[in-house]
């Protein structure tokens, strides 16, 4: 199977079948803790200057209020369904953003453009291989300085802890979340969960470390 096509086929099945209700409506709430901690004392007016990119953005409703909060707002996401309801999602909130449909491990912006690049649980879709890659993306897309926020499961999870290896793509990725009464059964598709130490990791690897 070519890559992400799992992913992709889930994702434009679900955003195909339930629209808005596919995903959030409202924010991530630790997105909006590092909105206010990195952004709160920029005027209003400034923001339009300030880039921030969410991958895998999927319906939008984490994007719109990035927008309304007065940023130039960029989504990306591996799924064309996605992308049309986002439209629709930042429309509804009376807001824009640049919107591409796209692989978030292939970013298609020139180097050094974004000021913030943010994944609400959308990275861990990625299987090791194609994180260390989309890493690297992140760090070309970014400015010096640039910031990084990502929300994404966790190797405490007993969904990781308690799946047998053949269900394993790598030491961090499930082929998909098969136990029946684990909590996202039935995404079947590329699941990875990282430990914080080894995002630490990731990121000093990658060519000019960012935070
Ligand atoms: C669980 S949803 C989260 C959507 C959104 N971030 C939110 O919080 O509502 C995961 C999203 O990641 C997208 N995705 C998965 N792999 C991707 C990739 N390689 N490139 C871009 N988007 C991807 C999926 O299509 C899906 O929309």
């Amino acid at each position: 199977m070519a890559k992400n096509a799992a992913c992709k086929a889930y994702y434009e099945t679900s955003y195909e079948s339930a629209g808005f209700k596919a995903q959030r409506r409202y924010p991530n709430e630790e997105l909006m803790r590092f909105m206010g901690r990195t952004y709160s004392s920029v005027p209003v007016a400034d923001r339009k200057n300030i880039r921030i990119l969410e991958v895998g953005c999927g319906s939008g409703g984490n994007l719109w209020s990035i927008a309304r909060e007065g940023f130039d707002a960029y989504g990306i996401d591996l799924s064309s369904a996605g992308i049309e309801i986002c439209e629709q999602m930042l429309e509804s909130w009376g807001t824009k953003a640049s919107l591409q449909a796209g692989d978030m491990s292939n970013l298609p912006y020139e180097s050094g453009y974004f000021d913030a690049v943010v994944d609400v649980f959308s990275s861990y879709c990625l299987p090791e291989k194609d994180f260390v890659r989309y890493i690297d993306e992140v760090e070309r897309v970014l400015k010096p300085g640039g910031k990084y926020f990502s929300y994404t499961p966790s190797k405490n999870s007993d969904v990781l802890k308690l799946a047998p290896s053949s269900e394993k793509i790598d030491e961090s990725t499930l082929t998909g979340i098969h136990r029946d009464t684990a909590p996202f059964y039935g995404n079947f598709y590329p699941f990875r969960f990282t430990a914080p130490d080894e995002y630490e990791r990731y990121i000093a690897n990658a060519g000019q470390p960012f935070c």
